[in-house]
């Protein structure tokens, strides 16, 4: 893999550099040992990486579902990441499967993980279920209006994925993402990446809650699990 070559030549010589990764605190040596610094950044300041950014993964991220995808990991950008060198040209360099920890080192990571935040905590955000009826106006939102299902996959009325894979998929985006991150990111993803490809929209208060309410509705059956 060729991306593997790279970053790991750029890997020996940031530890030539820096005589050992610095950017961990509770965890270091676990994720210094798995080389999950070879593809993520775990701080704001390190030059670009490949992969999705993980230092605010405190914010973003459900406990228990980190802790199951660092063992058992799943796809989420089925086209790759837009990071990734290859991505423009549809041929991502980096191919599943991901890396995967062992039960008690996935627990580990999982707590070093959660550790990381660049929110302040803010008091839980109170959605409530969606109605029948506001579902489907949402629904109509995310698909027509704003055509977020151009590149983000979601359920059609038979619970099949459906829509483009540019974007990262919605399909267990309700176990996997905390919706006060969910409301931030809608509200300005630039507080997060100013290299971000979605288009930036200026959503009022009242299309971010329901936007919000409609992508954690979004759970993958537990059978399916
Ligand atoms: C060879 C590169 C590579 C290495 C090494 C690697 N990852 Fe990843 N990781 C990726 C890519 C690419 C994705 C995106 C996968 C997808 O979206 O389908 C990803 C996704 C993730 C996600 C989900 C992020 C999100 O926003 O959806 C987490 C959490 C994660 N990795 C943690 C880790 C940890 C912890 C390690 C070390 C044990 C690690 N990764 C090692 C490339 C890597
Ligand atoms: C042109 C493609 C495109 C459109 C249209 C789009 N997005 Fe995105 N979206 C992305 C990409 C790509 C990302 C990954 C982050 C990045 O690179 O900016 C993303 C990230 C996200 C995330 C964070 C998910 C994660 O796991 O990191 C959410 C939530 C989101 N989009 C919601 C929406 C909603 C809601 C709409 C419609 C109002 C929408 N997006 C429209 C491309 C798009």
């Amino acid at each position: 893999m060729p991306i593997l070559n790279k970053l790991f030549i750029a890997g020996i010589f940031l530890l030539a550099v820096e005589g050992g990764y610095t950017g961990a605190d509770a965890s270091p040596e676990l994720v210094k040992n798995k080389q999950c610094g070879m593809c993520h950044r775990f701080t704001p300041d390190e030059a670009d990486k490949p992969a999705p950014d993980l230092f605010y993964a405190g914010d973003k991220f459900q406990k228990d579902w980190l802790e199951n995808f660092l063992q058992h990991p799943e796809v989420i950008r089925p086209a790759g990441h837009t990071r990734d060198p290859g991505f423009l040209r549809g041929q991502p360099e980096f191919s599943p499967p991901h890396p995967a920890l062992k039960t008690k080192e996935a627990k580990e990571m999982t707590d070093y993980l959660i550790s990381l935040k660049i929110l302040n905590d803010g008091p839980p955000l109170e959605l409530g279920d969606l109605s029948k009826g506001a579902r489907v106006r949402v629904k109509i939102l995310f698909e027509r209006d704003y055509s977020c299902i151009a590149c983000h996959q979601s359920y059609n009325l038979a619970r099949q994925p459906r829509g483009g894979v540019s974007g990262p998929s919605f399909i267990n985006a309700g176990r996997r993402l905390r919706p006060e991150w969910v409301y931030q990111w809608l509200k300005n993803p630039k507080q997060f990446t100013d290299r971000g490809r979605m288009p930036l929209y200026a959503f009022d208060e009242e299309t971010l809650r329901k936007l919000t309410q409609y992508i954690m509705s979004h759970q993958k059956d537990d059978s399916a699990q």
